[in-house]
């Protein structure tokens, strides 16, 4: 096998049409699987990046019925609107299908067939609920009720979204309809079981042998905990009348589960796009040498590591994923998203505020993005953002950079004199970029890639501020040339490494160097190996602003227009609430020693903005902890405060001085930090147990 994989199949999670997509989606999904397709395209690799609408399933006939509608419409109405904002943030699928088209209606049936001719199903007679007010059974979103694993009191009939447990209706304790609000009836019925418990060594040796150290954390942890937890047989088709029928005899009235067949949608994409464009669809899912990637949020993990693999497994000559980067929520302010709430922002009513910002988002969704954890994007954060990184730090320097070449040069690349040392380790520095962000990249760490990306941009801010050529340009014209020419290579260096994250300014910024267009496979190397990106005498094009400064009274009115939504919200918006983390035992506990202390000295770290060091008297001895609660205190107002301190943490050393422990703390919504202070009475040395 070559270094690389031959080819590469990229799927996002494919949207439910019940709704426009909002900055949740996009950074959870598809900002993310774009910045890793457009960077895998720049380096030549052949991939097929495949999405489409998920327009099946209960959301959409939930959807249809509060509107007094047919699905055919929500999802007609949807699925252009879904579409035109992929479009419009630069989303480049090499297809966008939908799953009301016939080849997935055709694949999907093809694929059930073939399992329920090789007998991979139980079809089997068993009580299911029923609302007999509504005369339907209940599936999916059809029913809510207290999930049996966390106790979430809205988890739905095949999942709780809580604690992300796949359940079956008949697992939730106290259902409830979500038709009619009535308590369900159990009612018998015949369906087709795919036994998830055959498949428990298979999926242990793949994904607990074989990616315990390449899968997110926070993937492998979900799975291990399914797995442990004992896997049973669960119910791929559906008593509803809105999805693909099942295609046996006596299934009438009957269709698949919408878990089912969505994840087949990845295959009909494929085809629908190996079809228009004359290529075979089969190598990209049946060849060993391909490396197939799943996009997904954290709610989608079960179906994506264990339905879909063992579905796959069973028909037999499909490959597994190699990957399942699943990312964790984004909130907004606080709160949770919620389409049906309303607390969102929308694509399309962003533009219509930010027109032509659409790198904006995808860079503030990418930098706080929810990899390995919760996140919480908020409007000042995006201005912040903007106005002090894109603006100060990406769109400054390059601004300088073509000013000054049209100033002092008519817009035509110098020619370098003889390069200094600090010349050479610049242009040494920038030719390790490349492979700096590809290895990120390649680990789906994208936030650390675009922070990798940034330091590209710093590198020529500093290089220019200490070389100064606008005060040499007097008296060392000759000199500034060697300068003005190796800025110029970072200006042009950037127009490369910006494009999967930022592609709209990568075009404006190649554009503005009078660089073509980038081309599939042949950008990325160019830079690492510090080519002459531009070469003396090559004419650059004028200077326009990459970014503007975004002002405060835009910032309020997107806040003003969260407060609205929250008024006009009769059942109020959901706070944020981090989920609990994984089970311990009594004893995991009892290894922490935490206990009541007081803060008796604290003063500023030297050269630190956010490090306080304290002197904490634990009762056991007076001691250093360093803390990062600066920008939250000042020395003097703690000094004599009760705090609770882990007193038992392995020290370390913050910026030489080792911390012996943690001040146990609580950060608000707003990012403010409060102490957990103990009664005024209890004791320095107080164990809390
Ligand atoms: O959670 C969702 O929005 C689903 N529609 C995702 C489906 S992903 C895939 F399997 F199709
Ligand atoms: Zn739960």
């Amino acid at each position: 096998m070559s270094e690389y994989p031959k080819r590469y199949t990229v799927t996002s999670a494919l949207p439910y049409t019940n709704g426009p997509i909002h900055i949740g989606h996009l950074a959870g999904v598809y900002v993310p699987s774009d910045i890793y397709v457009r960077y895998l395209r720049l380096r030549g690799r052949d991939v097929a990046f495949v999405c489409g609408s998920d327009e099946h399933g209960v959301a959409i006939s939930m959807k249809a019925r509060k509107e007094g509608v047919s699905p055919q419409e929500i999802i007609d109405r949807y699925h252009g609107m879904i579409k035109k904002s992929f479009e419009e943030f630069g989303i480049s699928f090499d297809n966008y299908s939908r799953t009301s088209a016939r080849v997935h209606h055709e694949t999907a049936s093809g694929f059930f067939r073939e399992l329920y001719d090789d007998n991979k199903f139980i079809e089997e007679v068993t009580e299911q609920l029923y609302d007999e007010e509504a005369g339907q059974f209940l599936a999916d979103r059809f029913v809510v009720g207290t999930c049996p694993k966390c106790g979430n009191e809205e988890a739905y009939g095949d999942q709780c979204e809580s604690c992300g447990s796949s359940l079956n209706a008949t697992d939730l304790i106290n259902p409830k309809s979500t038709i009619t609000g009535t308590a369900p009836v159990l009612k018998e019925t015949r369906h087709w079981f795919l036994p998830l418990d055959q498949y428990d060594s298979f999926l242990r040796e793949w994904i607990l042998e074989g990616h315990k150290n390449d899968w997110k954390p926070n993937v492998y942890g979900q799975v291990k905990s399914w797995l442990d937890d004992g896997l049973k047989p669960r119910a791929v088709t559906r008593d509803l009348d809105w999805g693909i029928p099942v295609p046996v005899e006596g299934a009438e009235g009957k269709v698949l589960y919408v878990w089912f067949d969505a994840p087949i949608g990845y295959i009909s994409s494929t085809k629908e796009w190996a079809e228009r464009e004359g290529k075979d669809w089969e190598p990209y899912w049946k060849d060993k040498d391909t490396k197939l990637v799943h996009f997904i949020g954290k709610d989608n993990i079960v179906f994506h590591c264990v339905i879909f693999p063992a579905m796959l497994k069973a028909q037999g000559s499909y490959i597994l994923p190699d990957n399942v980067p699943a990312n964790e929520f984004l909130n907004l302010e606080g709160n949770k998203l919620s389409t049906s709430k309303n607390w969102a922002v929308w694509l399309h009513e962003y533009l219509e505020d930010f027109p032509g910002k659409q790198d904006v988002l995808r860079y503030a969704l990418t930098a706080n993005a929810p990899e390995t954890k919760d996140n919480d994007f908020t409007w000042k954060d995006f201005q912040a953002r903007n106005n002090n990184e894109l603006v100060a730090i990406f769109g400054n320097f390059v601004n300088r950079v073509v000013v000054l070449t049209n100033k002092y040069y008519d817009g035509v690349v110098p020619n370098p004199g003889t390069f200094t040392d600090y010349d050479r380790e610049t242009l040494e520095a920038l030719s390790k970029y490349p492979e700096i962000i590809a290895s990120s990249t390649e680990r789906y760490r994208f936030r650390e890639a675009l922070g990798e990306l940034m330091n590209v941009a710093r590198l020529g801010n500093k290089y220019l501020a200490d070389e100064e050529p606008w005060k040499l340009v007097k008296e060392n014209p000759e000199r500034v040339q060697t300068v003005m020419y190796v800025a110029l290579q970072i200006a042009a260096a950037l127009g490369v490494l910006s494009e999967p994250f930022l592609p709209f300014t990568a075009d404006k910024l190649r554009n503005m160097l009078a660089l073509p267009k980038l081309e599939n496979g042949v950008a990325w190397e160019t830079v690492a190996t510090a080519d002459e990106q531009l070469t003396a005498g090559h004419h650059i094009g004028k200077g326009e602003l990459l970014f503007s400064k975004i002002e405060d009274a835009e910032i309020e009115r997107q806040l003003e227009r969260l407060e609205k939504t929250k008024s006009d919200n009769k059942s109020d918006v959901q706070k944020a609430v981090i989920p609990q983390k994984e089970t311990i035992s009594y004893d995991d506990f009892a290894k922490l020693d935490m206990r009541v202390g007081t803060i008796v000295e604290a003063e500023k770290m030297k050269k630190a903005d956010k490090l306080l060091v304290l002197k904490v008297d634990t009762g056991l001895d007076v001691r250093t902890i360093v803390s990062g609660i600066a920008q939250s205190f000042s020395p003097e107002e703690i000094i004599g405060k009760k705090v609770t301190v882990l007193v038992n943490l392995a020290p370390r050393k913050l910026r030489g001085v080792e911390s012996q422990g943690m001040i146990l703390m609580t950060q608000q919504a707003d990012g403010k930090l409060v102490f957990l202070n103990p009664d005024e009475t209890v004791e320095n040395g107080e164990s809390i147990s």
